[in-house]
């Protein structure tokens, strides 16, 4: 094995990233990434709160780091986001003490867009434009937050829009998770179908890929693809962990006594999952151009605080003291 990393076992798939915050690029973790990832997606740092706390105040601290690592050592950069229900500033959506008008909302959008996409222009390959935008209700298709109260769908347009002019060379994301499970596929893929046909400038779906031992099945995660890249769209694994706990259902916070030990059967089932997901990845490796890891290893990941604080999970392929797992071995041994 010697110096080779997931990013050269995969070198004729697609790159290997992973999402990083500023401790993370310090001491034994940076040398990991180095060795083992080629893309890097800020986990917090690029969102519109923590860049524009306050009007026209943006803060690049932390976002320029990450950016001056990657450039350093050759590692290609996906921004992550430009518009979410969450992590948004409340003074966006305000005006005095009224609601912003949806002329004024789409303006600041528009600035925080240019001003974002465009200090990155010509680095960054890839920005997940829209986050999260369709509701969990069947009943609804889009969610009912504060972009769609005022602005009904056309924040998405614009924000592709507003995206592309800033950055004409960088593909565009839309990106969400459960984006696997058949029916909220069919409501993404109606959203994104009519946005392909109105000319809006999308390249791709970024499936958020917060799995669990039991989902996404097989059938559904092949689906998925062939589906959305049907609309002649790309496709990235965004934030890829699977998660020791029965994911949607379990939100139950550890009960005294109760044991969060990251079994040996535990660890054999998420070798197992890890080895199926990445077997279907490079089976659709045409349309697939990036999957990306959310965060480094399990020493510290935010399922550790997600859906309940408190609860260790054991979601990536690295242990607490970096070392490969089970589920590593089985990630890089194909022919
Ligand atoms: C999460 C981060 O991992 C946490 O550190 C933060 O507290 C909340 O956001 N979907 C997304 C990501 O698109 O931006 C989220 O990241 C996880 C779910």
């Amino acid at each position: 094995l010697g110096n080779q990393g997931l990013k050269d076992f995969y070198s004729n798939y697609f790159p290997v990233g992973v999402a990083v915050g500023l401790r993370n690029l310090r001491g034994d973790e940076s040398v990991l990434i180095k060795k083992q990832f080629n893309s890097l997606t800020a986990e917090n740092a690029m969102k519109m709160a923590p860049l524009q706390p306050k009007e026209g105040e943006f803060y690049w601290k932390a976002a320029d780091s990450i950016v001056n690592f990657a450039i350093k050592n050759g590692i290609k950069i996906r921004g992550h986001n430009l518009c979410w229900h969450q992590q948004t500033p409340d003074w966006m959506f305000k005006d005095g003490d009224k609601q912003v008008s949806k002329e004024t909302l789409l303006k600041r959008l528009k600035t925080h867009i240019n001003t974002v996409v465009g200090r990155y222009k010509g680095i960054f390959y890839a920005w997940d434009v829209v986050n999260e935008a369709i509701d969990d209700n069947p009943a609804n298709s889009l969610r009912n937050s504060k972009w769609f109260e005022i602005c009904g769908e056309d924040f998405i347009t614009k924000a592709f829009e507003y995206a592309h002019e800033a950055d004409p060379g960088a593909k565009l994301y839309y990106n969400d998770y459960n984006s696997e499970l058949p029916e909220k596929r069919e409501r993404i893929y109606k959203l994104l179908k009519s946005l392909k046909d109105k000319g809006v400038p999308i390249d791709g779906v970024g499936l958020q890929a917060h799995w669990s031992l039991k989902s996404p099945t097989e059938a559904d995660l092949r689906t998925a693809i062939e589906r959305y890249s049907a609309l002649g769209l790309k496709i990235q694994f965004t934030e890829l962990d699977i998660s020791i706990y029965p994911w949607e259902k379990d939100r139950r916070a550890k009960r005294p006594g109760e044991s969060d030990q990251f079994t040996a059967d535990l660890e054999a089932r998420q070798a197992a999952k890890y080895a199926m997901v990445f077997n279907v990845f490079r089976a659709y490796k045409d349309v697939i151009t990036n999957v990306t890891f959310w965060n480094v290893s399990d020493r510290h990941s935010w399922l550790d605080e997600y859906p309940v604080m408190g609860r260790k999970n054991y979601p990536l392929l690295f242990d607490a003291n970096l070392q490969p797992k089970k589920a590593y071995w089985e990630v890089i041994n194909f022919k």
